[in-house]
């Protein structure tokens, strides 16, 4: 896994994925004329919103190949997994979810593909090579965009396809996307990382940072406007260093400003924020700009600053304390959200108290919380100091315990408030209720005479509960 060869996507690697499509075309127009319906697709995606993105694109590219999408149950003729390896759990699960797919007689065969974070880990791709023989394509995260060609290569082959690069390649442009949802959009804005946490496999799996040209994001957001999105979220491992790739400084503030004038988007998210780089230009923004919600997730992961200095986070527990005070100071009811990693190499009794002294004393009103994973290949993975899983769950449990009595007391406080809630469709939870989000990211299920989906409506909070907020919308006007 060196990143020592830049690959470049070139254009006429992209170009050349069109007459993949086209090749890929007959073949399914040839199997709905024999079969009488259209061949179906199943896309699996595990991990962060990077792959939920991703996965848009290959089911882009697979909708424009003529399958349509698999109805719940349907044994699908192509299955994608979009694989994730940030934690063990996660790997597990998808070795899990590959095995139950093993091919039984009479079994109706599909085409499984694998790509992802995961798919970029050497020993991985070998053991997939071994054991999980009934995995037709695999291919990683630098070459996503060569899926119809690998596609067909296999159709036309018949052989295991293998290709996984080992270089993060330049940005590429122009991949067929498939938007999962119709009123809020993710954008990335860069790719890879640079930071090294010691226990993070994410720059290992997904390369060097590589940020995309402003141009092509403000194209693509004025894109989306024309097809009725409101939301839009910047993706990114650490969106504070926007740009620092092209030679730019203060880049992030300035696309966000650029942003902002776009007609149409009423509202702007971004994740992830390293405190490490969140500027002064940054807040000044949040401040300054209207559509800029009124959230920031910044991940602490430790509030031990010896334990942030082996995680190599370039943070303190008071420097951290320090950024959330001056936020605060500028944008007074912002909402903060976080990670938390429990039981790093060497974490002692002490220093997960200063985990929990920052939880009370910044009050998230959310916290993804972790157990520390051993990751191959990262530093962390090294040290001899490892904690016992015992200790590690102990830890957690009063953790989550500590953090969700305050996150349900956080919502208590907007019990009888009137908030603007931008409507995503109808609850999961019950068909009489409406879903959506504040601009501080609460979520909210509501009652609603009308279906006000894609539009923004005035809620009025009538209970709280610790994990989302119970509403009833307001007459429109
Ligand atoms: N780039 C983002 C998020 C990266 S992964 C950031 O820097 O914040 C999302 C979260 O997974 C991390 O913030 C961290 O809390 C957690 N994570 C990453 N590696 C982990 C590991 N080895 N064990 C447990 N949690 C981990
Ligand atoms: Fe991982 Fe750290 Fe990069 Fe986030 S900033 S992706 S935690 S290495
Ligand atoms: Fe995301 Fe998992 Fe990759 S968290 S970047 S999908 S390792």
């Amino acid at each position: 896994m060196t990143d020592e060869v830049i690959i470049e996507a070139t254009e006429d690697a992209v170009q050349r994925q069109y007459v993949y499509i086209e090749k890929v075309k007959e073949i399914t127009a040839e199997q709905t004329s024999r079969e009488g319906r259209q061949p179906t697709y199943d896309v699996r995606v595990f991990g962060c919103q990077m792959n939920e993105h991703d996965a848009e694109k290959i089911i882009g590219m697979l909708e424009e190949m003529g399958y349509s999408k698999a109805s719940a149950g349907e044994q699908a003729d192509v299955i994608v997994f979009e694989t994730c390896c940030v934690r063990e759990n996660a790997e597990e699960k998808i070795y899990g979810h590959l095995g139950i797919l093993k091919p039984s007689e009479g079994d109706k065969r599909s085409i499984v593909a694998v790509t992802g974070c995961m798919m970029q880990q050497p020993q991985v791709v070998e053991k997939i090579k071994k054991s999980y023989r009934h995995v037709n394509i695999v291919f990683g995260t630098h070459n996503l965009h060569l899926f119809p060609e690998l596609l067909y290569r296999y159709m036309s082959e018949g052989r295991r396809v293998f290709d996984i690069w080992d270089a993060g390649s330049q940005v590429v442009e122009g991949t067929p996307i498939t938007r999962t949802e119709k009123v809020k959009a993710w954008v990335n804005i860069m790719l890879g990382c640079n930071n090294f946490c010691s226990y993070c496999i994410v720059p290992h799996v997904r390369g060097r940072e590589r940020s995309r040209n402003k141009t092509d994001i403000l194209e693509e957001v004025k894109r989306l406007a024309q097809g009725g999105y409101k939301e839009i979220t910047l993706l990114g491992q650490n969106v504070n260093s926007y740009g620092n790739d092209l030679g730019l400084k203060d880049a992030f503030a300035e696309l966000l400003y650029a942003l902002n004038a776009i007609d149409g988007i009423e509202r702007i998210r971004f994740m992830t924020s390293h405190p490490k780089d969140l500027s002064d230009s940054l807040i000044q923004a949040m401040k300054e700009l209207p559509k800029l919600c009124e959230h920031l997730h910044l991940p602490f992961q430790s509030g031990s600053s010896k334990v942030l200095k082996d995680m190599n986070r370039k943070y303190t527990k008071e420097q951290y304390l320090q950024l959330i005070d001056k936020v605060r100071e500028v944008i007074p009811d912002i909402a903060f959200t976080t990670d938390i990693i429990v039981g790093f190499p060497g974490e002692s009794e002490e220093d997960f108290q200063d985990t929990l002294d920052v939880v009370k004393r910044v009050r998230f009103d959310m916290a993804y919380t972790f157990l520390y994973s051993k990751r191959t290949g990262t530093k962390a993975a090294e040290f001899s100091n490892q904690i016992p899983e015992k200790v590690k769950k102990e830890r957690f449990q009063r953790l989550v315990e500590t953090q969700n009595a305050i996150g349900a007391e956080l919502n208590l406080k907007h019990e009888g408030l009137t908030e603007e809630v931008l409507v995503e469709g109808k609850s999961r939870h019950s068909d009489a209720m409406y879903t959506g989000r504040t601009r501080e990211y609460k979520l909210v299920n509501f009652t609603c005479d009308e279906d006000l989906t894609g539009q923004l409506a005035r809620v009025k909070i009538i209970r709280a509960w610790p994990f989302w907020l119970e509403g009833t919308a307001e007459p429109h006007q």
